[in-house]
């Protein structure tokens, strides 16, 4: 016997967060709102729904009125949806029969000086969480042992400082350093910031604390073959580059303390063709032999291949003050010597400032070159450079005839760093640096589960910034560790093998190849490896045969939402109605920061959010087109920066193929619209909206809304 559907009795709690939304929307007229829609059970108001008194009352509410569905409208899920789903698993909910609708970020802040238009938004989205709730589903998340071993890649000073925090926490730890000799670029240095100790103090003291714990095997002149596995279970395998022998371990948790090389300034300033143009990096060298020739005139030129329009387009972040400390160690060797540093503009940030006041006493010349007139170097009979530069302060042209120019290049990523980057299927930013999974709330955790970044794998930074967070690698990865058992992500592709037709796309298009095609009983299925897998969605909207499933943002839930976003009532005024799907990562986080920052927009689109713009399938849009949508924005991070490493990629590939069929239909293409928001992005978010309600303006309604679907609104 079938067993009986159990009733849908959904709780909706709507937030006045202080003035921040009820001093906008009518509070009191969205809960009865929502009072009257489909199996809503309860709805109440709440100063703060965030507060201990309100929690209370919702655990309350799910007992007594027996509520098996909690909806919230308030702020961001960014930040509190933690806080609620604990709530709701305190009072015997799962976790995931939660909704959180956003009615401060996306409404009431950015429609500050439109209440009606701010209400009836924020109705709006209580009705599509309403209807995504009636279709929650609980999850549970799986559990995973945890191996008590750790593996550092690289033995420079973070890897070693992140090898050694962990072993005296008493874990197992396997370091891996390609190089014969640990110390990393730290070995070619000569006096370091912030206090100009000699680099071997530092250095000396931390390898040899690395060779004595007993609880770090130090791989040198060996590099990670392969790595397999997931959080809690990597399988390593390191081979030596002297011998070729191999070794396998498993371990936990991985930190990337992979470093970075020094940009090779080729072809710029006479580097490579005259021999007294040589890099900072090759003047700590031979600082450190003593090897220094005699020189009357020294030239320095800052930002040599950084900070440009296209390739490196970064600030090296640290050369400014490399470029200031050599430049007074050499005037402590030779308080004659003229030191002249070109810049475009000296970057000392932090206490490094008083490198610049020390250099400015101790007479070393500053001139800044306009960047698009850069220093012109030429060789003279004599061997000696005539560096020609044009100061933009004082307006005034220079000729300086040097015996030697040291160029500031900055550091960049390796080529090692990029194949680690493969094995790890882990992205890398669009400087290359290894990308961090969020950069404000996980700073140090990379996209996979269970792998951590410290030092300038991470990007450009000093040793006291490379130790502190190699230490920061090492506390997180001991967290997991010390937790012997970890709970796994709810949110994964399930398959169904009887629906599969083995065609292998979602093989292609998994960033972590979670998805594999296998034989079972001589037909080719797939199925999903659930702890590799991150939820993207990518597979979901690639499968042609619709055989996957998103937990949590399965297609019918993500429907509901689509279907209730914009009123079934012809209105009297065309207004433009815009349906965005955003990525949870970054444009979500960009459409918040426009609320934060106050940024007004009209009031005309609706947002759903998805964890990855790969994850917008095709029926989405043209289900959004056929329910009143006029316009369609696709919303994701930068190309380069998706948090599942490629999904982006995905979604423009299928772009232009949307567009096309959106046309295909009858479509003005230009009702589709792509654009990458960042996190730092509100403004672009704004502007997108205000462009794309100006645009459909003139287009007109869709001739896709169906007019035909008069149906009464609870309003
Ligand atoms: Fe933002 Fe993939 S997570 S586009």
């Amino acid at each position: 016997m079938k067993a009986k559907a159990k009733l849908l009795r959904i709780g909706v709690f709507v937030c006045h967060c202080g003035i921040n939304i009820g001093g906008v929307v009518d509070v009191p007229s969205v809960v009865k709102y929502a009072s009257r829609l489909p199996n809503v059970v309860h709805a109440e108001e709440n100063l703060y729904t965030c507060s201990e008194e309100a929690l209370s009352r919702i655990k309350e509410a799910i007992k007594e009125k027996k509520l098996n569905r909690v909806v919230v409208a308030a702020c961001t899920p960014r930040t509190h949806e933690p806080l609620f789903r604990v709530t709701c698993q305190e009072a015997g909910l799962n976790p995931y029969l939660f909704e959180f609708v956003n009615i401060r970020e996306h409404c009431s802040w950015v429609h500050m000086h439109q209440p009606e238009a701010a209400t009836a938004k924020a109705k709006s989205l209580v009705r599509m969480g309403v209807a995504r709730a009636q279709l929650l589903e609980p999850q549970v998340e799986s559990e995973v042992e945890v191996e008590a071993q750790a593996l550092v890649i690289g033995g420079g000073i973070s890897g070693m400082h992140a090898a050694l925090n962990l072993a005296n926490q008493g874990f197992q730890v396997y370091l891996v350093e390609k190089e014969a000799e640990l110390g990393g670029m730290l070995r070619k240095l000569y006096r370091l910031l912030p206090d100009g100790v000699e680099a071997s103090k530092i250095l000396k003291p931390s390898v040899e604390a690395v060779k004595a714990s007993e609880k770090i095997k130090i791989f040198t002149s060996s590099k990670i073959k392969s790595i397999e596995g997931y959080v809690g279970n990597f399988n390593v395998t390191v081979i030596s580059l002297e011998t070729g022998e191999e070794t396998r371990f498993k371990v936990g948790t991985i930190i990337v303390a992979t470093g970075a090389v020094e940009k090779e300034p080729t072809q710029l300033y006479g580097y490579g063709e005259y021999e007294n143009v040589i890099t900072q990096l090759q003047l700590e060298g031979l600082l450190k032999e003593g090897k220094i020739p005699p020189a009357k005139k020294i030239v320095m030129i800052q930002c040599v291949g950084a900070r440009e329009s296209t390739g490196t387009t970064y600030c090296g972040r640290i050369c400014c003050v490399e470029a200031l400390k050599n430049a007074l160690i050499l005037k402590e060797l030779n308080p004659k010597v003229e030191i002249y540093i070109l810049h475009r503009d000296i970057r000392t940030y932090g206490r490094y400032e008083e490198y610049y006041q020390k250099a400015y006493t101790a007479q070393i010349h500053h001139l800044r070159f306009p960047e698009e007139k850069p220093p012109e170097v030429s060789q003279l009979p004599d061997k000696k450079l005539r560096v020609k530069v044009r100061d933009d302060l004082q307006g005034r042209d220079y000729t300086i005839d040097c015996d030697l120019l040291v160029l500031s290049p900055p550091l960049v990523q390796h080529s090692e760093g990029e194949e680690v980057a493969r094995m790890l299927r882990v992205p890398l930013g669009q400087d290359r640096f290894f990308l961090e999974a969020h950069a404000k709330l996980r700073p140090i955790d990379l996209a996979t589960d269970g792998i951590f970044v410290c030092g300038t794998a991470h990007g450009p930074k000093g040793i006291p910034e490379s130790v502190a967070q190699a230490y920061a690698a090492a506390s997180h990865a001991a967290i997991l560790m010390a937790s012997k058992v970890l709970r796994t992500e709810a949110i994964t592709a399930v398959i169904d093998q009887n629906i599969c037709i083995g065609c292998g796309v979602c093989e292609i298009a998994c960033p972590y190849g979670a998805a594999q095609l296998s034989n079972v009983d001589g037909r080719w299925v797939s199925s999903v490896n659930e702890a590799l897998c991150k939820g993207c969605g990518v597979c979901a909207s690639s499968c042609p045969a619709l055989a996957i499933t998103m937990r949590h943002y399965k297609n019918e839930q993500v429907l509901a939402q689509i279907r209730e976003a914009f009123p079934k009532v012809p209105e009297e005024k065309f207004e433009p109605r815009i349906l965005a799907f955003t990525c949870n990562w970054c444009s979500y986080a960009g459409a918040d920061l426009a609320g934060v920052s106050r940024m007004q927009y009209p009031p005309n689109v609706r947002i759903i959010k998805l964890m990855c713009s790969g994850r917008v399938d095709p029926f989405f849009i043209f289900e959004a087109f056929r329910n009143g949508a006029d316009g369609i924005l696709i919303s994701g991070c930068h190309p380069g920066d998706c948090h599942y490493i490629s999904g982006n990629r995905w979604t423009e590939a299928r772009f232009e193929e949307l567009r096309r069929m959106v046309k295909e239909v009858g479509l003005e293409p230009e009702r589709l619209r792509l654009e990458w928001v960042s996190a730092s992005e509100g403004e672009k978010f704004a502007k997108t909206i205000s462009s794309m309600v100006e645009d459909l303006r003139k287009l007109g309604p869709s001739p896709l809304r169906e007019v035909k679907r008069v149906e009464a609104d609870p309003n």
